[in-house]
């Protein structure tokens, strides 16, 4: 293929979020809605981004008959159809697929509410005020938002792969908002295998009205062996916890004992010398500064710790705040006054760190690459 139809290529997919769901995972997703909701076959259904059309093929294979879909790209289809163009008279028992996610560096995929504000179906109808006067917001809050108008009644369903960052704690607030208000049951499903031919860790959310679990949040994970752990949970958690079961199960696997390092280290940024080219202090060496010198001042001593990188999340040092230069790996804690002199807990939280690197690694699997959060630092326990 010519290099420039190729570049093109590359472009649309993730201009247009062109992941495909796998074959044996559409199947599965279509089981798990039907294990919780019974549904005639002349439910009216729509696939509001259908590329190669699979989940529509698996929906009439189980005898489904009343299908509608929308998908933008000519490639896929003789009638393209910009899903945020798509009547809104237009209502569905359920809608189900996997949107397109915006890809964090690529503007194009973003949505634009303004680029529809001479559309005839204005984004004041499905997003909310403070969404509205973004400039661009995530495209699968807005496929969410928009499809939240298109069901029929309160016991409509969707069901979508969804990134797993989505369910982050406070991330895509405003939409989560509105799903808490328009839905009772939540569940959020992730099995240990991908989803989508790309490295984007997903889940398969279902958002519904089950009496069984109304105003609950129900978290499933699978693994490779097919061995499945549920939980219930309650709504109020999507607003205030990350709900992504793989995370969920792990750290409960794992539940840490003790004390939580905020106890000892301040919830403060910290200045600190930091410098992409002079620095002395990286990922690859900070392993070797984690005790304090002798005849050094140990109240200059700061806890840095690596915040991403596949082999050197989590790993820890103790650095110099007046000498150190540190790039941009790491997230530096202050230690709290009463233990500023104390340089056996210093070090002691560094090793202790430092042999659960795992622990760290493991609990990163929300977006493609390895990260953490100052808070996954703060709230992990160790016993002194
Ligand atoms: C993640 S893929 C999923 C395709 C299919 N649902 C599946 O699971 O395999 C997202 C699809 O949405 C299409 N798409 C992107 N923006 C769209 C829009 N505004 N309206 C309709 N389809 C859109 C893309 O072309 C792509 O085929």
């Amino acid at each position: 293929m010519n290099k420039m139809i190729m570049n093109r290529k590359i472009m649309k997919k993730y201009i247009w979020g062109q992941y495909f769901t796998r074959g044996e995972i559409v199947r599965k997703v279509i089981d798990l809605i039907l294990e919780f909701k019974k549904y005639d076959k002349n439910i009216k259904i729509l696939e509001p981004a259908f590329g190669t059309g699979n989940f529509i093929r698996v929906l009439k294979e189980k005898g489904f008959k009343n299908i509608e879909g929308c998908e933008i790209d000519p490639r896929f289809t003789k009638t393209p159809q910009d899903f945020f163009l798509y009547p809104l008279e237009k209502k569905f028992d359920l809608i189900i697929g996997n949107p397109p996610f915006t890809k964090y560096n690529i503007k194009e995929s973003y949505f634009y509410p303004k680029k529809y504000f001479q559309s005839p179906i204005h984004p004041r109808k499905y997003l909310p005020r403070k969404l509205l006067k973004k400039e661009k917001i995530r495209i699968e809050n807005a496929f969410i938002l928009k499809s939240i108008k298109h069901l029929k009644d309160k016991n409509s369903t969707i069901g979508f792969v969804l990134p797993a960052s989505f369910f982050i704690e406070g991330k895509n607030l405003e939409t989560k908002k509105v799903i808490a208000e328009n839905f009772k049951t939540i569940i959020v499903y992730q099995n240990e295998g991908k989803m989508v031919d790309e490295p984007i860790p997903c889940v398969f959310a279902i958002f519904t009205n089950i009496k069984e679990f109304e105003n609950k949040i129900l978290l499933i994970y699978e693994n490779n062996e097919k061995k499945v752990v549920k939980e219930v949970l309650d709504k109020e958690k999507l607003l205030t916890d990350e709900i992504i079961p793989k995370t969920y199960f792990y750290r409960k696997n794992n539940d840490l004992k003790g004390i939580p390092l905020s106890e000892f280290l301040l919830d403060k940024p910290v200045r600190y010398k930091k410098s992409f080219t002079k620095y002395n202090v990286s990922a690859a060496n900070i392993l070797a500064k984690t005790r304090i010198p002798p005849g050094e001042n140990v109240s200059d001593y700061y806890l840095a710790v690596v915040r991403v990188g596949n082999a050197s999340v989590g790993r820890a040092g103790l650095i110099n705040i007046k000498k150190d230069i540190l790039n941009d790996m790491f997230y530096v804690f202050a230690f709290k006054e009463k233990y500023n002199n104390n340089r056996e807990i210093k070090e002691k939280i560094c090793r202790i760190l430092n042999e659960n690197q795992e622990y760290f690694k493991n609990i990163t699997i929300r977006v493609g690459s390895k990260s953490i959060k100052k808070r996954d630092i703060l709230n992990f326990k160790i016993k002194i």
